[in-house]
């Protein structure tokens, strides 16, 4: 509705708080070079995981969904020498331009990509995970976030991006699948006594979403 406004004032805040950052600047120009979706979390987004993982002291990350690896980047970021990531990838065109930009970024050691669908992938992992960002098909939420669940610890967040999509949440006779799967999750986040929950919808360069955080509390 705004949403020009919204680009300008997630300017703004990029312009205060973000400025040029190479690092992560580089990753979206060459993603976006490649033909990837111009679908990465926004700068501010992307520093708001890399707070998050901060403020849990993150060692380990999963992320479900690396596109380029832009919230990759971020969120690795955080890890201290000896922390490592996780990141699960369907595309194997997108993983590599992923494995390209976080080794521009001085990341490879950190961050292991793997290729291939997540749930296969999720079955070989061991936790527990510090810090868990959900971003891939949105219909497998459920799934995504069961597993993230099971790899957790005491004290661990599990994050999940677009939860909102300009408000189809809301749509509970829908027959689109990644609806279903965002409020399905939204089931499951609500009557599951391992976490405290909540969501927040969100306006900027994204559009109108939102994002979902849960805390692992046993
Ligand atoms: N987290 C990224 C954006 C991810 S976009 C960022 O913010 O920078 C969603 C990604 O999930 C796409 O690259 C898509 O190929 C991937 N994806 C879709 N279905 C998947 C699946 N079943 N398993 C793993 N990855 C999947
Ligand atoms: C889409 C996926 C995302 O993860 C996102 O943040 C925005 C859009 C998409 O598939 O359209
Ligand atoms: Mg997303």
């Amino acid at each position: 509705m705004s949403q020009s406004l919204w680009n300008d004032v997630d300017t703004y805040f990029e312009q205060s708080l973000i400025g040029k950052d190479v690092g992560v600047d580089a990753a979206r120009e060459a993603s976006l070079a490649a033909g990837l979706p111009d679908i990465a979390v926004a700068p501010n987004q992307g520093k708001l995981l890399h707070i998050l993982a901060r403020s849990v002291n993150a060692r380990r990350i999963l992320e479900i969904g690396t596109l380029g690896g832009y919230s990759a980047i971020w969120m690795a970021r955080a890890l201290p020498d000896d922390g490592e990531m996780v990141t699960l990838e369907y595309n194997p065109r997108h993983a590599e331009i992923a494995r390209e930009n976080i080794a521009r970024a001085g990341l490879a050691s950190k961050v292991k990509v793997i290729v291939g669908p997540a749930i296969e992938a999720l079955k070989t992992l061991s936790g527990p995970f510090d810090l868990s960002f959900i971003d891939a098909d949105k219909r497998s939420n459920p799934d995504y976030f069961r597993w993230a669940l099971k790899l957790s610890r005491k004290g661990s967040l599990i994050v999940v991006d677009n939860v909102v999509r300009g408000g189809k949440v809301l749509n509970s006779s829908t027959d689109d699948p990644d609806v279903q799967g965002i409020r399905r999750l939204f089931e499951i986040m609500a009557a599951e006594l391992r976490v405290v929950a909540t969501a927040i919808q969100t306006v900027g360069a994204k559009g109108h979403d939102g994002l979902a955080v849960a805390l692992v509390t046993t």
